[in-house]
């Protein structure tokens, strides 16, 4: 058994002593079991199987058009590779705005279907009911405030939210309430980072910033864009530890040469 099979798992619970102990949290998003199992053996706390898999994995624009049933598949694959992490998946578009009775549902398919082991919303005090009817079903919720691309239309852009005092103050508002609703964490995506110093300060729980400053309690990135799988994205917020656009692309580039000119496969590579 490797050591990382031994590690303790990273429950919610872990997550709120991480932040009583000021020990940073580290997230990363998967969509399949390869990467999965490399992250969760590397070392990560928490996986989220997110709705970004919309754009990294089917290619739309937007995460509007991802189903729950294709949720679903991207959460079995990951689950199968995870021994340690805490893996969180991301209720897609239209399967918890409409009504909590709709959310819970949505939430329990998830569940039971893929064995994970919480869900992700988006949006605060108007989701609030769904919130509240998940958690009391026993399933671990995570907020999502700031940036919320499932809200993109509304937005029109891409750009920072809560600049001005009137969205910071409904954020920290809808931040509370979230708390208050048995959220075990919230996301803050692309907002001031000292708005989300004052949230991450205020709240028991844990904040995970993506584009939030390094003030909140982890960190989450989308593993394409730092691994950089996609040289053409390169927003302020993202560091990019590989270049794995141009290392792919100079391996496929190697082996089709190899292939042309007759050099692959070897007599060592032959039976
Ligand atoms: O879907 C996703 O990848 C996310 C992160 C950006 C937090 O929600």
């Amino acid at each position: 058994m490797s050591d990382h099979t031994q590690a303790k798992k990273i429950t919610t619970h872990t997550l709120l002593q991480m932040k009583e102990q000021g020990s940073k949290i580290s997230m990363i998003t998967a969509y399949d079991y390869s990467f999965a199992r490399l992250f969760d053996a590397a070392g990560i706390d928490v996986i989220l199987v997110g709705d970004s898999a919309s754009n990294v994995m089917a290619g739309h624009e937007t995460t509007l058009p991802i189903t729950l049933e294709q949720m679903i598949y991207h959460a079995q694959c990951v689950i199968r590779a995870v021994n340690r992490s805490l893996v969180v998946v991301d209720l897609p578009f239209g399967s918890y705005q409409s009504n909590p009775d709709i959310a819970v549902a949505s939430a329990i398919r998830i569940m039971k279907e893929t064995g994970a082991h919480s869900v992700k919303l988006e949006g605060g005090e108007e989701i609030l009911p769904a919130i509240q009817r998940i958690v009391a079903a026993g399933i671990p919720v995570m907020g999502h405030l700031g940036l919320t691309p499932q809200s993109i239309y509304q937005f029109g852009t891409y750009t920072v939210r809560a600049k001005e005092e009137a969205e910071a103050a409904t954020l920290r508002k809808d931040a509370a309430l979230l708390q208050e609703a048995g959220c075990f964490a919230i996301v803050l995506e692309k907002i001031p980072a000292g708005l989300a110093a004052e949230v991450s300060r205020d709240l028991s729980i844990p904040t995970i910033g993506i584009g939030a400053g390094n003030p909140c309690d982890g960190q989450v990135l989308v593993m394409h864009d730092m691994l950089g799988i996609n040289n053409t994205f390169k927003p302020r917020f993202l560091r990019q530890y590989l270049n794995l656009e141009t290392q792919i692309t100079g391996a496929v580039q190697q082996y089709i040469r190899d292939v042309k000119s007759g050099e692959f496969p070897s007599q060592e590579e032959s039976y």
